[in-house]
């Protein structure tokens, strides 16, 4: 393994469990220091950063609910103080309830949104100006966020949409430090949240070009690629990685 982000400072959100977990052991394997955060499962954090430390790095972990912007705000600058500055922000923690219109209330309609916008948000607010120049910025979306195959799921579409959306107004606002901002648009990948063999693969397997699910260490390949100085030029992007289930 190439050590491209050899000293580099990372703070991952949702890095306890699933894509999170993945980002977060792959960043440290290419040589950075990672913070990442979780909501409750500490013993699975503390197991990401026990394989983050097995790479010879520093890793911490912190609780920070992403629904609190006061919470997100200081898991960024708990990982400034406890690691010595920033390099890379990853917007992972994210939940998804799929319930038809009609069926779903308001209050599960905000909450959606407070995980999955509010804390993307929060957090970036809280690294713009903490976050070196030459950074990154990489938003966990999804192909919902242009594409939605089944039933239920119109207010997680529109979260990943509007994540989606500010990576392009930052890439713009953030481009003249050279901090690059861009969004990772999974398909299906089998994690806790949507698992291979769980109620949605039935219906999104065949729907892949490759008839499989991704892994998780598939999406940490392209995050360590975005955030490598391979990925200069890239900026304002929303990348699909999706095993062909949008083409
Ligand atoms: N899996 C897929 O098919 C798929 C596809 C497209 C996009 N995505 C996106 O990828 C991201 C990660 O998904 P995943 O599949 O890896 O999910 P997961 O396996 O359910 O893991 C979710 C992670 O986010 C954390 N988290 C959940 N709610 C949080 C909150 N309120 N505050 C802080 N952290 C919170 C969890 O922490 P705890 O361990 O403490 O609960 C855990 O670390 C999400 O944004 C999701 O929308 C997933």
């Amino acid at each position: 393994m190439s050590e491209r982000l050899k000293g580099k400072i990372a703070l991952v959100t949702g890095g306890s469990r699933g894509i999170g977990a993945a980002v977060a052991t792959r960043f440290a394997r290419e040589g950075a220091h990672v913070a990442i955060t979780y909501a409750g499962n500490k013993e699975a954090a503390e197991k990401t950063v026990s394989a983050i430390e097995a790479e010879g790095v520093k890793g911490i972990a912190i609780r920070a609910d992403a629904s609190d912007p006061g919470a997100s705000a200081r898991a960024v600058n708990e990982t400034v103080t406890a690691l010595g500055g920033l390099d890379i922000l990853v917007h992972n923690a994210g939940i998804a309830d799929f319930a038809p219109i009609g069926e779903g209330d308001f209050e599960g309609f905000r909450r959606q949104f407070s995980i999955n916008v509010d804390g993307v948000f929060a957090g970036t607010q809280a690294a713009a100006n903490k976050i070196n120049d030459g950074g990154r910025i990489i938003v966990i979306s999804s192909v919902n966020a242009h594409s939605m195959p089944v039933t239920g799921g119109a207010v997680y579409s529109a979260t990943k949409a509007a994540a989606t959306a500010l990576v392009r107004g930052w890439a713009r606002d953030l481009g003249s430090r050279n901090i690059l901002v861009n969004a990772i648009q999974p398909g299906p990948v089998d994690t806790d949240l949507n698992p291979a063999d769980g109620g949605f693969a039935e219906v999104l397997t065949p729907m892949t070009a490759l008839k499989r699910y991704g892994k998780p260490e598939e999406i940490a390949s392209l995050a360590a690629f975005l955030a490598s100085d391979e990925a200069s030029y890239i900026t304002g992007a929303a990348i699909d990685i999706d095993g062909g289930m949008t083409v």
